[in-house]
């Protein structure tokens, strides 16, 4: 889809995320919807999201809640391999904001995702990649 479309179903998706009538489940699948558009955008050429498909990024499948740097077989640099931390949302944030800033040494490319909503959309997507 081009840009604009693209910005568009996105505020369509934001106006539907405030409004009182989408509550529970649906307001929910928008937000997965959403989250799988931006991820295809953002992340997907790096990252699969299917674990037969090998990628040159590790497999975010399971991530949150993860801990970093863990995926068997994934040569991580070395600053991901040895970080102490584990993936909750708020890492995942602070990461699709400026991932070299929080993790100097990373060999991931700087994605810089700072809009709140886009990174609340991809959140929702990311919970949804389970083993
Ligand atoms: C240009 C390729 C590329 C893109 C685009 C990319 N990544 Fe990554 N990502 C990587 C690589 C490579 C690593 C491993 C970095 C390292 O070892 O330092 C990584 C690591 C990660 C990790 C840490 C995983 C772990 O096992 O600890 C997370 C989380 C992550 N990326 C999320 C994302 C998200 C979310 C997006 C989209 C918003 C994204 N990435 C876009 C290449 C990419």
């Amino acid at each position: 889809m081009g840009r604009t479309q693209f910005f568009s179903s996105l505020a369509f998706a934001a106006g539907l995320a405030s409004s009182a009538a989408f509550a529970g489940a649906a307001y929910e699948n928008v937000k997965v919807e959403a989250g799988k558009t931006l991820f295809d955008a953002e992340c997907h050429r790096c990252h699969a999201d299917n674990s037969s498909d090998p990628s040159y990024g590790p497999t975010l499948i399971g991530i949150i809640g993860r801990h970093a740097g863990t995926v068997a077989d994934y040569e991580y640099s070395e600053t991901l391999a040895n970080a102490p931390i584990v993936w909750t949302p708020a890492a995942l944030r602070a990461w699709m904001e400026d991932n070299q800033g929080f993790m100097p040494g990373t060999k991931m490319r700087h994605v810089g995702i700072t809009d709140r909503t886009v990174q609340d959309f991809i959140l929702s997507y990311l919970a949804t990649l389970k083993n």
